[in-house]
C-alpha cells in the first residue's frame, strides 16, 4: 500500500476542522449579518413565547389581550423566516423545525387568535413549542 504524503494528511485534517468549525458558527450566527442565534432567542423568541403562554393561561381574554397575542404569534411566525435566513440553517432537521413546525404552528396560532378560539390557540401553541425542543435537542449545546 502506498503511503499518503504528510502534506495531504495535514491538508485533510485542516479541511475537516474547517468544515466542522464553520458548521458550528453557522448555527450560532448567519453568514453576513451580526445577529447571533442566541440574541434572537433571548431578545425575540423567548419573550414572545412567554407572553403567549401567560396570555393563554389567563383564559378569558379581552379584545386588547387578543390583539397583543396576535403580535406575539406574528413575531414568532416571522422568526421562522429569520432562522432560515443569512445561511444560518445547517441541516434538514433545523429546516423542518423552523420552516415547518414553527411556521405552520404559529400560522395556526394566529388564525385561532384572530377567531378568539382559546382551545384552538392552546393546541396550536403546543405545536409551536414542539419546534423549540426539536431544534434544541439537535443544535443547542448543553447548559454552559
Ligand atoms: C431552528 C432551530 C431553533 C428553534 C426552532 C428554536 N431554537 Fe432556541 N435556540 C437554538 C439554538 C441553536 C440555540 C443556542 C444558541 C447559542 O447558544 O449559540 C438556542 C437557544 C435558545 C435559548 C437560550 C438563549 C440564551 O440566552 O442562551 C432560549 C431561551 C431559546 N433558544 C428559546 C427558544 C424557544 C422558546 C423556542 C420555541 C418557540 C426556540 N428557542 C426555538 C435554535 C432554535
Amino acid at each position: 500500500m502506498k503511503r499518503i504524503p504528510m502534506v495531504i494528511k495535514l491538508f485533510s485534517v485542516l479541511l475537516i476542522l474547517g468544515i466542522v468549525s464553520s458548521a458550528v458558527t453557522q448555527i450560532q450566527k448567519g453568514k453576513t449579518r451580526p445577529l447571533t442565534t442566541e440574541q434572537w432567542m433571548e431578545g425575540v423568541i423567548e419573550p414572545h413565547c412567554k407572553s403567549i403562554k401567560k396570555g393563554l393561561e389567563a383564559n378569558l381574554l379581552e379584545d386588547k389581550a387578543w390583539k397583543k397575542l396576535a403580535v406575539n404569534a406574528a413575531v414568532l411566525n416571522e422568526s421562522s423566516y429569520v432562522l432560515m435566513a443569512d445561511g444560518r440553517c445547517p441541516d434538514g432537521l433545523w429546516a423542518t423545525a423552523a420552516s415547518e413546525t414553527l411556521r405552520v404552528g404559529s400560522t395556526e396560532l394566529l388564525k385561532a387568535i384572530e377567531s378568539k378560539n382559546i382551545e384552538a390557540a392552546k393546541s396550536a401553541f403546543s405545536q409551536v413549542t414542539k419546534s423549540c425542543s426539536a431544534c434544541h435537542k439537535a443544535h443547542k449545546k448543553k447548559e454552559k
